[in-house]
């Protein structure tokens, strides 16, 4: 249905720059409830159609639930796993043997306050190494990959998680193989709990893999015989690839049953490059869901909200009351249509020339001539209204009437420093890299230094004719403080200092639209001696691969 882009609109926008064409492109998107409906509703014809159990995670297995204490060493192998039915697809993945059970990407399960200790070992013939999304560790720990696992190599890890309670998660981060190792599997989560969380699925009536779910979002492509397909052109690399089929948990068009209750979705976004706006729908229109957390744990209080973003490396945690919706229809998790914001075309990327080939037409639909594995469903690009997964209703085993608390957790309100801010400028070179503050990675020089124990604020700053860019810092959570010059689409959904939902919260990863500045405030407090080492960059990871990524030092 819907299937309006910008890549259409600005083909009817003739030469108009990109610039003045925005505020016309967002309030194109249908807002009007027709329009929306209808697009609504044919989302819900597309997941009528959705016919395969979301893979959950179990005792063993892909994604099998394994507490971090009970295992010591992770292999990093290749491997093969039926995702789309009736065909094996090659795999790299995390392999994990204990108590005579065998897991491959496990979900793991900690307590705030313990200490991990596992030894990676490289079984594939490059090298790899462990990055611990969102925990704030040692640099040697963090896996940033200043230093990697060369093949038949190993590292050992340990480190206390100090972070508060949430989903992190973990996936690859040596420099030059981050997006091909991450797109073909290497990634899974890793749950801290603490008191906080312990009480919430207490009152809640929680299970993990029955009313509390997590769901990784990731999309891949596939050749004729159900491999995966990789070969991003230099125009994908710019713009960041984006496969064409939609997959929840490594399950292509999933659905799953729930109970008319408060069910939990803990939700990732694995993908290399591409954005949700995240709904649940239900009847042609959008149901109201609650906010609970982010990257970095539970909001101070659950947030009710329509709909939200969710970028490449961030997590939300979504609590959805089904005891509101109508139990004669399923509900439907969907990614509604919006302007990806990809400054297509080349004439509105600023120096483009011959010498900058990817710039003259970042079209995701022009993936490779490989024969698409046999599906019913269409091409999905980014910013397509598509529905991810269907959630049958059916009568909870017993009563339940269980109310959300009003308040989740002690989160304090984010506090800024008066110090003037350090400017993130983020653009490219027009070479076909993306650059911040004009510059590319490096990974043997610091490009800026902090002191162990600053509050710092950073602006960060995308340039108006950009791409959105999920901006990851490593070592250090933070809060976002302000949003300025975003999107009519973004200024929609915000509220005070142009905030979003997710802005409420501890993050780690904060989307920055074209045009925006967004200041987000740093405390670079940690208990490590000796300077410390981390990253910051672009979680598209093409982005980051070709330069979005900077290295800098916290001074003892
Ligand atoms: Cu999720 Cu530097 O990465
Ligand atoms: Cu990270
Ligand atoms: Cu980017």
């Amino acid at each position: 249905m819907s299937t309006f882009t910008r890549r259409h609109f600005l083909g009817s926008m003739g030469a108009l720059s990109a610039a003045s064409a925005v505020p016309g492109v967002l309030a194109a998107i249908p807002s009007a409830s027709g329009a929306m409906a209808e697009e609504i509703t044919g989302i819900e014809k597309e997941a009528a159609g959705f016919a395969n159990p979301l893979r959950l995670p179990g005792s063993s297995g892909l994604y099998g639930v394994l507490p971090a204490s009970e295992f010591r060493e992770v292999h990093v192998v290749r491997s093969a796993i039926e995702v789309l039915p009736g065909r094996r697809t090659p795999i790299l993945a995390y392999a994990v043997e204990s108590g005579g059970k065998k897991f491959l990407n496990p979900a793991l399960l900690a307590r705030r306050g313990d200490e991990m200790r596992v030894r990676l070992i490289n079984d594939i013939d490059q090298p790899t190494v462990i990055h611990w999304h969102g925990l704030s560790v040692d640099s040697r720990n963090d896996g940033n990959g200043l230093n990697v696992v060369p093949p038949g190599g190993r590292m050992d890890y340990a480190f206390a998680l100090r972070d508060r309670a949430s989903m992190y998660w973990y996936h690859p981060h040596a420099h030059g193989y981050i997006p091909q190792q991450a797109y073909h599997g290497l990634a899974s989560l890793l749950f801290v709990e603490d008191d906080e969380e312990a009480a919430l699925r207490k009152e809640l009536d929680l299970a993990l893999g029955d009313s509390e779910i997590p769901l990784v979002l990731q999309d891949r492509e596939f050749d004729a015989q159900g491999h995966l397909r990789y070969a991003p052109t230099a125009a994908q690399s710019f713009g960041g690839w984006v496969g064409d089929r939609l997959l929840v948990n490594l399950t292509e068009r999933p659905f799953i049953q729930a109970g008319r209750r408060i069910v939990r979705f803990r939700i990732l976004n694995g993908c290399n490059a591409r954005t949700y706006r995240l709904a649940f729908v239900q009847g042609g229109r959008r149901l109201e869901f609650f906010l609970a957390g982010t990257d970095g744990g539970l909001l101070a209080q659950p947030l009710r909200i329509d709909q939200t973003f969710i970028s490449p490396g961030q997590r939300l945690d979504v609590l959805v009351d089904l005891r509101e919706a109508d139990p004669g229809q399923p509900v439907t998790l969907a990614s509604l249509a919006f302007d990806p914001m990809h400054a297509e075309g080349g004439h509105d990327m600023g120096q483009a020339s011959p010498a900058s080939p990817a710039m003259a037409g970042m079209d995701h639909s022009q993936h490779g001539s490989a024969p698409a594995a046999a599906s019913s469903a269409p091409m999905a690009m980014e910013g397509d209204a598509r529905a991810l997964m269907r959630i049958d209703l059916k009568l909870p085993s017993a009563p339940y009437e269980r109310r959300l608390p009003t308040v989740l957790s002690s989160l304090p309100a984010a506090t800024t420093s008066a110090n003037s801010a350090r400017r993130m400028q983020l653009g490219h070179n027009g070479q076909g890299n993306w650059t911040i503050n004009g510059g590319l990675f490096d990974p043997k020089v610091a490009a800026l230094s902090v002191r162990r124990g600053a509050r710092e604020t950073w602006l960060i700053e995308n340039a108006e004719r950009s791409m959105p860019h999920p901006m990851h810092l490593h070592g250090f959570s933070f809060r976002v403080i302000e949003r300025l010059g975003s999107p009519a689409l973004v200024r929609g959904l915000a509220g005070a200092r142009g905030l979003l939902p997710q802005d409420q919260g501890v993050v780690d990863t904060v989307h920055v639209w074209p045009g925006e500045s967004v200041r987000i405030a740093i405390d670079f407090a940690h208990p490590h001696a000796g300077d410390q080492d981390y990253v910051f960059h672009c979680h598209s990871l093409e982005h980051a691969e070709a330069g979005m990524m900077l290295r800098y030092t916290v001074k003892a």
